[in-house]
């Protein structure tokens, strides 16, 4: 099954996806926690990404691109993935599409998780993220078991560097027009399914899994 979860910042999408891959045992594939390792590492790449994450722009094209082709080239890949933020522009969107049936694979489903603005912003201000593994955590829509303890794995939970409403007000106009055009592509590809992003995590899982289910996508 090779999925994509497609959305505004906030809309849910590395929370799902993380469900997602651990009931269908999917790789989980997000950019954004890629370029946050490397940013973590002091990498060339993360000094490259954190000027760009951290004023709300989109990483150059070519530079997510080449990522994401070389993660896709790893065993694990190879019966299927979740992916959550990439694509993120149209041109995204058809090279993954090209990469995908040269390897004589083609996308199975795009979900759009669809939520108001004014949401994402509550969203982002109270989230938390675990240093080691990427979980998403909120004081109060899902607050960890220990305060500052990731469930998952123990590591540190703090707030994301890109999480300031400024910061958060641009990124969302800085995707919203891309997400149009990425949405409308796939719509015209047959894939593409919309779930409203509220009503609680997992309210919101349970349509995801419901359209996976009907698809029948293996
Ligand atoms: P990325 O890390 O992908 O950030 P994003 O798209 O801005 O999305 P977020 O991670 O902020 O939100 P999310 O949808 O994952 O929501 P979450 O599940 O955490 O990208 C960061 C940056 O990297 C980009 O700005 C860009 O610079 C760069 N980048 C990444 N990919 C790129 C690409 N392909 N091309 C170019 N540049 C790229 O949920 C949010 C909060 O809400 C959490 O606290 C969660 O607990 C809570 N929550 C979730 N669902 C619910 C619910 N149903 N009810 C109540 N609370 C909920
Ligand atoms: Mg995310
Ligand atoms: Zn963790």
């Amino acid at each position: 099954m090779n999925l994509v979860l497609l959305g505004l910042p906030g809309a849910g999408k590395g929370t799902q996806a993380k469900k997602v891959a651990d009931k269908y045992l999917l790789p989980h594939i997000a950019t954004g926690d890629i370029f946050r390792k490397e940013i973590r590492d002091e990498t060339q790449l993360g000094k490259i990404a954190k000027e760009y994450i951290d004023s709300g722009k989109l990483v150059p094209d070519e530079i997510t691109i080449n990522i994401v082709k070389k993660r896709l080239q790893q065993d694990d890949c190879q019966h299927g993935f979740i992916m959550d933020g990439f694509p993120r522009t149209l041109h995204q969107a058809q090279v993954l599409n090209k990469m995908l049936s040269s390897l004589g694979r083609e996308l199975d489903l795009a979900i759009y998780l669809d939520v108001e603005e004014e949401l994402v912003i509550r969203r982002i201000t109270g989230r938390r993220v675990c240093e080691d593994c990427g979980a998403a955590y909120h004081v109060e829509f899902n607050p960890p078991k220990v305060a500052g303890v990731c469930d998952r794995c123990g590591g540190h939970l703090t707030h994301r560097s890109d999480d300031q409403e400024d910061t958060v007000r641009k990124r969302i106009e800085i995707n919203k027009d891309k997400i149009d055009k990425i949405s409308s592509y796939y719509q015209k590809n047959g894939v593409l399914e919309v779930v409203h992003s509220v009503g609680g995590i997992k309210q919101v899982f349970k349509r995801i899994t419901e359209i996976i289910e009907e698809r029948r996508v293996k």
